[in-house]
């Protein structure tokens, strides 16, 4: 007889590494002997009650699965007539001791406030691949990103240097540069563009014509969020947490189309979008995944509610989920200095 009903939940943009966490909570709730009810699509699910049972069976070869095995969603309770009602009406039912929600900023903003205004029993495990997520040193899903994106990068060159164009990779990470910026330094490219920093198009294209000049071929890795004031989002594509969607506004093909009019080289883009967001963990990532949902599962077991699992230095610690969707981590200045050292 199963003592205690807990839930895991994932929610927001999927990412690498959920399925490792997953598997960590679970396999450490066995040992508290927990019934463990896996929600379906993020928030959505407990809304919805859509539940499946999760077994060592479930999670047992999962740990090289990209995705996640219960299904996500950008569902905010909080925006729908009734939802939280829902929520936790059905909580009470599905999993009366406790819930583990995977999430990033918005999800886990979701739990923070329903564990500060209504005493929902919740414990925190931070994911994303954008890695804006303030109080843990890392979320998983940003080392696969970056991984596939230097990938990316280096393949662009490649052809470019073969037709001697300057290349563009788009690449995610929403409104912080960080999956730029690591991208850009780990494969090499020689400019970057994120949203923390105005972009300077007349420096940058005076860069980019020299290193073309010598070299035949020139990259810049270009951020999805980079503020370009003409690129304008209509104000219907906002998701329920009120963000952008920023893949449609162009970023990509608006610098490409900039390098030509102002260099006369021509120019191309990649979009790597959402293929740098799927495939199997780094094995970073599952380490992060797994000793976090582990992590989880104890918090659980130990009533520590209102917390989150987090990455201090190589430790996995406890931090007050208000820590975490305080503030949102973007690049400081010393990171964009240290990356234009490198380009040269
Ligand atoms: O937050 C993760 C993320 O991948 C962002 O980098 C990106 O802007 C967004 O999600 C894309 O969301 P969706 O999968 O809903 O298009």
């Amino acid at each position: 007889m199963a003592e205690k009903k807990v839930g895991i939940l994932t929610g927001g943009g999927d990412c690498p590494g959920l399925n490792p966490a997953i598997r960590g909570a679970v396999l450490k709730g066995l040992d508290f002997n927990w019934e463990i009810i896996g929600i379906n699509e993020g928030w959505k699910g407990l809304a919805c009650s859509i539940t499946e049972p999760l077994s060592l069976e479930k999670v047992k070869d999962i740990m090289n699965q990209g995705g996640t095995i219960l299904g996500t969603s950008r569902y905010n309770p909080y925006k729908v007539d009734g939802g939280v009602e829902k929520v936790l009406k059905n909580a009470s039912k599905i999993c009366p001791d406790g819930l583990i929600v995977m999430g990033g900023e918005d999800t886990l903003g979701v739990a923070h406030r329903l564990y500060k205004e209504q005493g929902f029993p919740v414990v925190g495990v931070p994911k994303t691949m954008d890695n804006d997520l303030s109080a843990t040193d890392y979320t998983f899903g940003f080392d696969t990103s970056v991984t596939l994106a230097v990938k990316a990068l280096e393949i662009l060159r490649d052809t470019g240097r073969s037709h001697r164009r300057i290349m563009v990779l788009e690449v995610m990470g929403r409104h912080a540069g960080w999956v730029a910026l690591y991208t850009a330094i780990a494969g090499g490219a020689d400019w970057v563009l994120i949203p923390e920093e105005e972009p300077d198009i007349e420096k940058m294209c005076a860069h980019l014509k020299k290193v073309h000049e010598r070299e035949k071929v020139a990259t810049v890795v270009v951020s999805e969020g980079v503020k370009m004031p003409e690129l304008k989002n209509a104000k219907e594509e906002l998701d329920q947490f009120g963000h952008m969607i920023l893949k449609k506004r162009g970023v990509g093909d608006r610098i490409a189309e900039i390098v030509e009019e102002k260099l006369g080289v021509e120019a191309r883009v990649g979009v790597i979008g959402h293929m740098q967001r799927g495939g199997p963990a780094t094995v970073f990532d599952r380490m992060l995944g797994v000793r976090t949902g582990v992590k989880a599962s104890e918090l659980v077991g130990n009533g520590k509610f209102g917390n989150m699992a987090c990455l201090k230095g190589n430790s996995i610690e406890a931090v007050p989920l208000s820590e975490a969707v305080s503030v949102l981590k973007t690049v400081t200045p010393e990171w964009v200095d240290f990356a234009k050292t490198l380009f040269k």
